[in-house]
Order: structure tokens, then sequence, then C-alpha cells
């Protein structure tokens, strides 16, 4: 996103909270966030160094903020973010924290598994919501991003049934979110990445995969996570306001709804 662009989306006032901001799409995310204006609470989970150093480019943006430490994975560490944010005003919630965990064919999959597959990418998502959406709603303003995958479009490669099916939900949510809290002042929206260059594929995809994606991808290469991070800046912004419940492809073109 050009300065102009980033002036005109101004955030200054705001805070944000990102989940996931340690690394990829939520570490650009955040920076993003910080150089449009607002300030910004870098969470992660097991790198704090890596979330350290997200701090730092916000500050370095000219903004403030700071790190707040949970495991997604599990339902005490979902309390535990959950009762940090409902105590502060957030203006911005990106529900980005996610994972595949572990690449597990059906016959394979143990309810253990499955549970903590939902609760990292869709229960905990939904529960923070819960957390700040009363606070947005007495203000009248606030917005929600969810972070889905284009995994949930088309069920995903083998082996990510849970990640993809929780994917697909937390576009659900995001619309069941929008009936319910547009009318007091909160916009709720969901973006759905391609394939990013993230450590997400290093963990989860091989070279021959990725190379297979790209081929499959009209502008032949895989995205960033600055481009993520620039449609949720967007999204965040007084330019969307028109903007509600809505999931929205991010692809290079890989997958046209
Ligand atoms: N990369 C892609 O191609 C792609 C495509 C579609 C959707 N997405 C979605 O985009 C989001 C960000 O992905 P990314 O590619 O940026 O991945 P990434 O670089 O692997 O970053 C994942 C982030 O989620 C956090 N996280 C992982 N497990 C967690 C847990 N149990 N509790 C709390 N936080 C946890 C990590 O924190 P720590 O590192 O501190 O543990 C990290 O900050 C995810 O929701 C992913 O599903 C990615």
């Amino acid at each position: 996103m050009n300065d102009n662009l980033r002036d005109a989306a101004s955030l200054a006032g705001k805070t944000a909270l990102i989940t996931g901001a340690s690394s990829g799409i939520g570490a650009a995310s955040a920076v993003a966030l910080a150089r449009a204006g607002a300030t910004v609470i870098v969470h992660y989970n097991s790198q704090k160094a890596d979330a350290e150093a997200v701090l730092e480019q916000v500050r370095a943006a000219g903004s403030s903020g700071e790190m707040v430490q949970a495991d997604l994975g599990t339902r005490d560490g979902t309390g535990s973010l959950c009762s940090y944010a409902s105590a502060r005003a957030i203006d911005i919630l990106v529900n980005n924290a996610g994972s595949l965990v572990k690449r597990t064919r059906v016959l394979d999959l143990t309810p253990e598994l499955w549970e903590k597959v939902m609760m990292l990418n869709l229960t905990s998502a939904f529960f923070l919501s819960q957390a700040v959406v009363g606070g947005m709603a007495e203000r009248k303003s606030g917005v929600i991003i969810n972070m889905s995958s284009v995994a949930g479009r088309f069920g995903g490669g083998l082996g990510a049934l849970a990640y993809s099916s929780a994917k697909a939900a937390i576009s659900t949510m995001t619309k069941g979110l929008t009936k319910e809290f547009a009318p007091q002042g909160v916009r709720v929206n969901c973006i759905s990445p391609g394939t990013i260059d993230t450590g997400y594929h290093r963990s989860f995809s091989t070279p021959e995969g990725l190379d297979g994606v790209r081929a499959a991808t009209p502008i032949g290469r895989l995205g960033t996570s600055e481009e993520i991070a620039d449609l949720v800046v967007f999204l965040s912004s007084d330019h969307a306001t028109f903007i509600h419940g809505q999931t929205i492809e991010i692809n290079g073109g890989f997958f046209m709804a």
C-alpha cells in the first residue's frame, strides 16, 4: 500500500488486536496497521522473540503497542486471551492465528486433533469476537476480520479436512456476527487467502506442491503477507463502510468464486 493510501486509511486513535502476529500474515498485518496509525497488540503463542521483533517494527513505524501470549489451541489459553481482550477497548480484532496443526488422513483423525484444530481455527475466533463485540456495540464502532482460507472453498488438500472445515465455518460465523451486530455499528468480514509465502508452507507443503499452485495460478506466483495485510488495513478503514459479512478471496486468480 503506498503512503497516500495508508494516510487515507488513517487508523489513528484505534487499538487493534491481531492474533498470530508473531509471523507471516499476522506480523505483516500488525506492522501495516501500525503504519496506518493504530496502536497494535501483538498476540503470539510460542515465538516470543519473533513477536518482540514485530513490536519493534510497530514502534519503528511510529506507533505503540504491547504483546500478549496465549495458546489458542486450548480452552484455557483462549479463555485467558478473552479475559485480556474484554478488559480493553479493542477497535479492530483480527482473528488471524491458525494452523493445519498436523496433516492427517480421515481414518487417522482423532477426537483430540479434531478439537485442537477447531479450537485454534474457529472456536477461539468466536469467543474472542464475543469478548470484544459487546464493547464495540456500546461504542457503536468496531471491526472484526476473520482469516479463512481458499481451503475452505474447495476442501483443501488431502489431510486438511478438519482445517478446511474450520475455515469454511469461520466464513459462515462472519455472516452470523454481521446479522446480529451490523445494526450496532460493528463491521465483520472475512479474508480468504490463496497460497501465501509464509512459514506455514515450510511446515505443511512440499516444493513440488507449491510449484503446482504457481502453475495453477493465473499470475504465476504465490501471494505475500504484505498483500493480505493491505486488505486488512483497507477492511479496517472507513473506506470499507458498506462491506459487511463478506468473505473476500485474495489468491492471484487461483480460485474465482
Ligand atoms: N499461508 C497461507 O498460504 C495461508 C492461506 C490461507 C489461510 N491462511 C491463514 O492465515 C493465517 C496466518 O497464517 P500464516 O501463513 O501467516 O502462518 P504462520 O506464518 O505459520 O503464522 C501462524 C501464526 O499463528 C500462531 N499460532 C499457531 N498456533 C497457535 C496456537 N496454538 N495458539 C496461538 N497462536 C498460534 C503462530 O504463533 P507462534 O508462532 O508464536 O506460535 C503464528 O503467529 C492462519 O489462520 C492460516 O490458516 C494462510
